[in-house]
């Protein structure tokens, strides 16, 4: 089979290095994701560990880290966006910012929020990632957030797929507690995102 190196420059810092380097960063919304904050108002329990991976410059950590949320973790690989997230929230703890690739940690999580984590990769490596995030879990934790509900057809991220490819990818390890079109979404991403709420099985 031919290998694709756009996909494998992909999984690689560089690529993202290189996307925090341009004045705008096409994802950043600049600040936490509505139907993330609905979810998050609704949590009591303050003292639930917290994974954001793939946290960019931050906005739902920081939203977190506001609200009184004790156990926040915040994870990416980019240096500039590590840098870039402290800059934005510098009272956060520095034992919390996981400067890490995301395949290489192993403690166990009650929550996992997904905010354009997933449509890093393409839909091929999906099933791992969805092994790995039910292995971050603690047992009936939740991975939860948004998804994209249409493939953008290229060969770069974003990637995202249909919720068919979403519940074929996901189901083997989770309950889907919530599956639905985000009716909070922000103007552009409206009628584009599905918001979701997976438990481990
Ligand atoms: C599309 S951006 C989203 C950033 C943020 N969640 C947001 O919505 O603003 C994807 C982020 O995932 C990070 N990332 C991609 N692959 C990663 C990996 N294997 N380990 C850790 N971070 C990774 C990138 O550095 C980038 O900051």
């Amino acid at each position: 089979m031919k290998k694709d190196n756009n996909l494998f420059k992909i999984n690689n810092p560089t690529y993202w290095e290189e996307k925090y380097n341009l004045p705008k960063q096409g994802w950043d919304m600049g600040y936490v994701s509505p139907p993330i904050k609905a979810y998050i108002d609704q949590l009591e329990d303050k003292k639930i560990q917290i994974l954001v991976p793939g946290a960019g410059k931050g906005w739902e950590v920081k939203y977190l880290l506001d609200q009184g949320f004790e156990n926040v973790f915040y994870l990416d690989f980019s240096v500039e966006a590590v840098k870039k997230f402290k800059e934005n929230c510098p009272t956060f703890p520095e034992d919390h910012v996981m400067p890490n690739d995301f395949f290489l940690i192993n403690r166990q999580f009650d929550l996992i929020l997904e905010q354009t984590f997933l449509s890093s990769f393409p839909p091929i490596n999906w099933p791992e990632i969805a092994k790995k995030i039910s292995n971050l879990l603690t047992s009936g934790g939740k991975y939860t957030g948004l998804l994209f509900n249409h493939d953008f057809g290229q060969k770069y991220p974003p990637f995202a797929d249909t919720p068919e490819k979403y519940v074929e990818v996901f189901q083997p390890y989770f309950l889907f507690k919530k599956f639905e079109d985000a009716y909070n979404s922000i103007k552009p991403r409206d009628g584009r995102e599905l918001f979701f709420i997976f438990q481990k099985k």
